[in-house]
């Protein structure tokens, strides 16, 4: 609600700042927000349709019909969620798509369990009811009634990501699961049931939502995956439309290191909704992390989470924690929100650059690095003020609390959990958007810039090595590596 565009569509001030407050009271304020709605319609809608003999639960067992067992994998267990393979799937001839399906345990004893199914549908489709074909661990099928929800963020597109909402029973583990319009078509593609992990693997996980476009902006990138590893990130998960040839093979590199999940996004029909299905692919990025990781950080490649007084997130994290509970609020929060200021692309002339070199003791070598790669952060040392919540801020999520993602905020909690603003004495987000504007000079703000780039010259090297032992041209990436930086392999996350 709150992107660019809404805001550019706002013909008067007055209508964007009642929208803004509107949206921080529905995030703020409602604690009983639409989602539990939701599931409760759900739930009454079945009880109803069971009554009136609409929704008959037909058991059946499993068989070769409607499924080929034997391109079914041995033992789901055994699968990560990264080898689900993704793509959409249509239901029927519908304008519904579906893309993953997740098991939503019963939370605090409130909600039924059931399985969400993620995907693009067109929106005036929304409170549809389909069937859902349930395979459970004991192969044996259920078909039970479903329904539609558009996300909350949908951008008045006339397609939105949408959830599919089936409910299942509590004692058995559902394992695959199929949809139909009603229960006398065939369903179509079984899709596997991804459930929250069973062990934490990692603190710190980043969603970078989708790349298209072609992008090929390979060195922000590079540069936006080490400093986020600086920061504590183990793992990146990334939705690929399309990419140029030296951001895809940067995302090759990590891949092979085994740092990087890419999952495909084709254009259709992920660009029939809000910004190539953004929201679709948060909200997936969110459930594929539960209990994997403790905090998953969704940003662009251009968005920088910046301590301002820590040296990592973890430090952060922690220190909003602590003051929340020192100023007696609580522990139990669920997401933090950074607030954004953009950077400037009005960079230092020679004079001010001879003079930052020499305050920062940057050695001529390390002027050179930072020029010819673009080290972005090094080198746009202006910004603006910061836009106040939710305007552009981007956050941090705990997966396992949160039921819908947002852009730029959340749109739902589980309840008993909270939003909480990190104060900007503590982090921002930074913006690298090559943008001009009314900016002031901060240098407090790059702190971290020895560590961050001996990090920086070590990333550089290894992926000219990976370009080399590839036999990829360098020609084209202008990758300028310190041949005296001692090439370090990285470490596998
Ligand atoms: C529901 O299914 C059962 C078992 O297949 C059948 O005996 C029963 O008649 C069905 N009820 C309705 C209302 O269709
Ligand atoms: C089942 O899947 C396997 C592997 O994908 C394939 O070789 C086989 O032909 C399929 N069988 C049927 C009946 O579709
Ligand atoms: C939804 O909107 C589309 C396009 O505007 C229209 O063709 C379709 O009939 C609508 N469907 C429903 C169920 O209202
Ligand atoms: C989440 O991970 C923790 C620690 O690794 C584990 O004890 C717990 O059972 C997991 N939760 C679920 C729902 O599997
Ligand atoms: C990204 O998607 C494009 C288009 O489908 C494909 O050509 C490319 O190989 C993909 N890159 C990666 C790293 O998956
Ligand atoms: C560089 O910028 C400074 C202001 O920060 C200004 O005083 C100086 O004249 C500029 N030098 C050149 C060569 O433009
Ligand atoms: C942010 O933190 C500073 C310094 O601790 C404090 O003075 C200020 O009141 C805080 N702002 C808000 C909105 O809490
Ligand atoms: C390329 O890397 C592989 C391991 O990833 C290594 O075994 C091989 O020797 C390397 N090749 C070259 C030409 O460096």
């Amino acid at each position: 609600m709150l992107g660019k565009r809404s805001l550019k569509n706002c013909s008067l001030q007055l209508t964007c700042f009642i929208l803004i407050l509107l949206n921080v009271y529905l995030v703020l304020f409602s604690k009983q927000s639409q989602c539990p709605n939701v599931v409760e319609r759900l739930r009454r809608n079945v009880v109803k349709a069971q009554k009136t003999g609409d929704n008959n639960e037909t058991t059946k067992t499993h068989s070769s019909l409607t499924m080929n067992t034997s391109s079914q994998p041995e033992d789901i267990s055994e699968m990560t969620p990264s080898q689900h393979p993704g793509p959409f799937h249509q239901i029927g001839d519908s304008d519904i798509w579906i893309y993953s399906a997740f098991y939503e345990p019963v939370k605090q004893g409130v909600d039924a369990p059931m399985i969400r199914a993620l995907g693009v549908a067109m929106r005036n489709l929304s409170g549809l009811a389909l069937s859902c074909h349930v395979t459970y661990e004991d192969r044996s099928v259920t078909t039970v009634s479903g329904r539609l929800r558009a996300a909350l963020d949908h951008h008045h597109k006339s397609y939105s990501a949408s959830f599919l909402y089936c409910p299942v029973t509590g004692t058995r583990k559902p394992s695959f699961v199929a949809f139909s319009l009603n229960k006398h078509e065939t369903p179509g593609h079984e899709f596997q049931v991804m459930f929250p992990a069973s062990k934490r693997e990692r603190t710190f996980t980043v969603c970078y939502s989708v790349i298209y476009g072609n992008y090929d902006r390979y060195s922000m990138l590079l540069q936006s995956i080490t400093y986020n590893r600086m920061m504590g990130a183990e793992h990146f998960f990334l939705y690929n439309q399309t990419m140029g040839p030296r951001a895809d093979a940067v995302v090759r590199h990590f891949q092979d290191l085994g740092i990087m999940t890419v999952l495909s996004m084709p254009e259709f029909p992920a660009n029939e909704a809000w910004y190539h299905s953004q929201i679709m692919a948060i909200n997936d990025c969110i459930y594929r992390n539960r209990n994997i990781s403790q905090f998953v950080a969704v940003v662009d490649p251009d968005e920088f989470i910046m301590p301002v007084q820590h040296h990592s997130w973890g430090e952060v994290l922690k220190a909003v924690t602590d003051r929340e509970i020192k100023e007696k609020r609580g522990e139990n929060v669920g997401v933090f929100a950074f607030e954004h200021s953009m950077f400037c692309n009005n960079r230092l002339n020679n004079t001010e650059w001879a003079t930052f070199k020499k305050n920062f003791q940057l050695s001529d070598e390390e002027g050179k690095f930072i020029e010819r790669n673009d080290i972005t952060t090094l080198l746009e040392l202006r910004r603006s003020n910061l836009v106040r919540f939710p305007v552009r801020s981007k956050c941090i999520y705990r997966p396992e609390v949160t039921r819908q993602p947002g852009i730029h905020y959340v749109r739902s909690l589980w309840s008993g959990y909270r939003n909480v603003v990190v104060n900007s004495s503590l982090g921002i987000i930074g913006h690298y958007k090559n943008r001009k504007g009314d900016c002031f000079l901060d240098h407090k703000i790059i702190w971290f810039y020895k560590k961050y780039l001996k990090a920086l010259k070590s990333s550089y090297a290894n992926v000219q090595a990976y370009l080399l032992n590839r036999s990829i041209s360098t020609t084209n990436f202008q990758i300028y590596s310190n041949p005296e930086a001692k090439q370090r392999p990285i470490t596998k996350a």
